[in-house]
């Protein structure tokens, strides 16, 4: 769906345009009609996405690039000069954690000075980044210090897409938020691109950051909190599928987050609750909720391999096969997947493991060097994966596992065994093929 630009005449850019928020920020503003300049300063990358092929795969993400590009609404460019003829420039660069978790502003502080310095017209800078409270009062405290301010008004306007849906989440938000000290500004933000009938909140910069990090938290805490419960579950005998059901069908709960399994990961949850939870201790309070919900996370993110350890007695030298790497399905993204730290705990108990994803095929295809996962054998489909092995261990809810042939996969195990990290069959099921199954509170 393509919509219809609110604010005639208005030259957009982007600055980390082809990053993943970036790239979709940039497709959809342009597929509403505005003039968008998306930068980036990988020019391999530029040369890949104007011959389409996308850095990463998102769904309908493609075929706008390619339309909004064909139409000349989308510009894509190395050369920050470009930039000049924007008045509203969006920041979509990434903020990765430090070792204590801590949010890294470098990028961040980077894009905007260099934007600023590089310019003549005065402009809109919207954070888009997710970025500690108080990022935009300190950048623009710095722009004063440097003489820029007068270049640049900054204002934030946090994202909440989901990888794999960023584009459908991008054309039907459930609501635009703002953060800025001039409201004009944060008007002519949210003007740009709020559907009628979505809420818009028009807030101070600190309010707008912390509810990024306050849905994110929360979101988290809702899986946390079900798979703490799914624990109790798997000692009373209950199943933590109905238990999801039986509360989610509260409306002042709502079903959603709460599928139990090996927990959250991906390049978002964890290190926002760790920024988070960095800012407590900053300012001299403790996020106890918060560190719990961590801390389940990472109990969680471990039990699957306890079960395996306790169904096999020990897992060195044995045969395990993992099915899915990437942080969830329908993405090809590995960056901070739970598979990684499994894995890694694996091949540290001697285990011998061969690993397979539907859309990430090899380690160089998930950007991971020789390191990381050492010894590693990638096969292309479960059922190779499957082939001779002494367990099956299920870490992304991919579609095509939930569709597995079982009686296949028991012909082709050494020892039919599936320790199921997401919850994907009925006990029943399995019983029926005799192949022994481990779920999660079930
Ligand atoms: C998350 C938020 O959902 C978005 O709103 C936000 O904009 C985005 O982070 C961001 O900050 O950019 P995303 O990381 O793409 O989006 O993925 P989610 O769909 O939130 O899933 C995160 C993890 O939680 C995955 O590992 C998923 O498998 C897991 N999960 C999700 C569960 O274990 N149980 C659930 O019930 C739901």
């Amino acid at each position: 769906m393509k919509g219809e630009s609110k604010l005639n005449n208005v030259v957009i850019g982007v600055v980390g345009g082809l990053g993943h928020i970036g790239l979709i920020q940039s497709a959809c503003l342009a597929g509403l009609g505005y003039n968008t300049i998306a930068y980036d300063i990988d020019k391999e990358k530029i040369a890949g996405v104007l011959n389409g092929k996308l850095p990463f795969e998102e769904a309908g993400l493609q075929k706008l690039v390619r339309e909004t590009v064909n139409d000349g609404l989308l510009k894509i460019t190395a050369q920050i000069d470009d930039l000049e003829e924007a008045e509203i420039v969006f920041i979509c660069v990434g903020t990765p954690s430090l070792s204590n978790g801590e949010a890294d502003l470098s990028q961040v502080y980077q894009a905007v000075e260099q934007m600023a310095r590089n310019r003549n017209r005065h402009c809109l800078a919207v954070i888009k980044s997710t970025v500690p409270v108080g990022a935009s009062a300190k950048l623009t405290a710095h722009l004063k210090k440097l003489n820029l301010s007068n270049k640049v008004t900054m204002v934030s306007n946090p994202e909440f897409l989901r990888e794999g849906s960023g584009v459908e989440d991008f054309w039907n938000p459930a609501r635009i938020v703002v953060g800025s000290e001039i409201k004009e500004a944060g008007e002519k933000v949210a003007g740009l691109y709020a559907p009628d009938g979505v809420p818009v909140i028009i807030t101070s910069w600190e309010s707008s950051e912390l509810i990024k990090l306050a849905s994110n938290a929360f979101l988290s805490t809702k899986i946390s909190f079900i798979n703490e419960i799914s624990i109790l579950c798997e000692q009373v005998g209950a199943d933590v599928r109905t238990i999801s059901k039986g509360i989610g069908l509260d409306p002042r709960i709502n079903p959603h987050f709460l599928a139990a399994g090996v927990g959250f990961s991906g390049p978002c949850l964890e290190k926002d609750l760790q920024s988070l939870i960095d800012q407590f201790k900053k300012t001299n309070q403790k996020a106890r909720i918060l560190e719990s919900v961590l801390e389940v996370n990472e109990t969680l993110r471990h039990s699957v391999v306890e079960k395996l350890l306790a169904e096999l007695g020990r897992l060195k030298d044995k045969n395990i096969a993992v099915l899915g790497m990437a942080f969830k399905e329908e993405t090809d993204d590995v960056r901070q997947s739970h598979s990684l730290p499994i894995v890694q705990n694996l091949i540290s108990q001697g285990a011998m493991v061969t690993v397979t994803d539907p859309w990430v095929k090899s380690p160089e295809q998930a950007g991971l060097s020789e390191d990381v996962l050492p010894g590693v054998t990638w096969v292309d489909s479960p059922y190779a994966a499957a082939k001779d092995k002494d367990a099956i261990l299920i870490l992304t809810a991919w579609q095509e596992y939930r569709d597995l042939d079982l009686a296949r996969i028991k012909q082709l195990m050494a020892n039919p065994l599936i320790v199921d990290g997401r919850n994907l069959f009925n006990k029943d099921d399995l019983k029926a093929q005799e192949i022994k199954y481990q779920g999660v509170g079930i």
